[in-house]
């Protein structure tokens, strides 16, 4: 069971990165769930479900197990009446056995510290200096103050105990 998150600015690689993780969990197994801003359903060609829409995201997510899941710059789903049922789908949804990917471009406004907590990797993307920084603290690994330097489809990965990578993703 793995929990991910992607974060970094506007056109930095996240979705993509997103739909690249998502299509290697598919070749072993995990159909796609993914939950994203209207309009925007159709960039995800090889999930099987699809939704702009949090009822219906939440659905799928409980009657399912072993899906690769993406919140896809939703992440207003923590705040007002989507709150509570969103952080219990990151607690207690372990328990389906899901791979969530939570996708946001600012990691200080948008993911609360349950999100944060609960990911066993993140993949830092270019993203303002003032957030680069803040990450730095989040999660205590100084280099990632250096995030906003990051070139188009770079990233660092950061992993439990410290553990900092640069990577690329691939077109
Ligand atoms: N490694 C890459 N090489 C070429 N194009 C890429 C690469 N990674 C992403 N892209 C493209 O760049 C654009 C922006 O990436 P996207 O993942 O949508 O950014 P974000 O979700 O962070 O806003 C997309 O059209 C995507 O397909
Ligand atoms: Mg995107």
């Amino acid at each position: 069971m793995t929990h991910r998150l992607i974060v970094g600015g506007s056109g930095s690689g996240k979705s993509h990165q997103a739909k690249k993780l998502t299509k290697q969990l598919a070749a072993r197994g995990y159909p796609t769930l993914v939950l994203c801003r209207g309009g925007e359903e159709h960039d995800w060609a090889h999930a099987q479900y699809v939704t702009s829409s949090f009822d219906e995201f939440e659905k799928v997510f409980w009657a399912n197990h072993g899906l690769a899941v993406v919140v896809d710059e939703a992440m207003n789903i923590f705040d007002g009446e989507t709150a509570l049922r969103a952080k219990r789908m990151l607690t207690e949804g372990r328990h389906q056995a899901h791979v969530v990917h939570l996708v946001a471009q600012r990691a200080v406004d948008q993911l609360n510290a349950t999100a944060r907590q609960q990911a066993d990797t993140a993949f830092i993307f270019r993203i303002a200096e003032a957030d680069a920084k803040s990450l730095a603290g989040q999660f205590g690994i100084p280099a990632l103050a250096q995030a906003h330097l990051l070139p188009q489809y770079h990233y660092f990965a950061v992993g439990p105990c410290g553990y900092c990578k640069l990577g690329e993703t691939t077109p």
